[in-house]
């Protein structure tokens, strides 16, 4: 399996209650390496170009303001099979779903409020980082 990069946000519900570390244990534990971070508030401009692709789905709106009603720590991790592997450390999407010992299980409040996000392919996550990241902040 080749080395994989993914792209993670910490979203507003996790950063307010302080878990940013807690939560980077957990990635650091699974043995993928953070390779990029940092804190960002998102413009509601910018969260509605991130989630475009949901853009005709019902929680659109609510989602955007969600993730722009506070700051958010962004980072690419990098490890073998890393797209999957974080998707399994995060948990369900729903948290009412999520597994014992995932990151939503423990910091997801509900589906909208769900702690942290990861790209769900090579190629989102290709255009996922390149959102936030410029080729000179990615230090392997
Ligand atoms: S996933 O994880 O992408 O396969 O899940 P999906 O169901 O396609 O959800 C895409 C993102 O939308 C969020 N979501 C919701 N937000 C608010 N309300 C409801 N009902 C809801 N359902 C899904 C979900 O958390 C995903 O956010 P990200 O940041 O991409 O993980």
């Amino acid at each position: 399996m080749a080395i994989e990069r993914t792209f993670s946000i910490i979203k507003p519900n996790a950063v307010a209650k302080n878990v940013i570390g807690s939560i980077f244990k957990i990635i650091e534990e699974s043995g993928l390496k953070i390779v990029a971070t940092k804190k960002i508030q998102m413009t509601k401009a910018q969260a509605e170009g991130f989630y475009a692709v949901h853009s005709e789905r019902p929680f659109f709106g609510t989602l955007c303001d969600f993730m722009c009603s506070g700051p958010c720590v962004v980072s690419v991790l990098e490890g073998e099979n890393a797209i999957a592997k974080y998707r399994e450390i995060m948990g369900a999407t729903n948290p009412a779903d999520a597994a014992e010992g995932t990151i939503r299980k423990l910091y997801a409040d509900d589906i909208e409020a769900n702690a942290v996000h990861g790209s769900d392919a090579p190629e989102t996550a290709a255009v996922e980082i390149s959102y936030f990241f410029n080729a000179l902040e990615l230090v392997g």
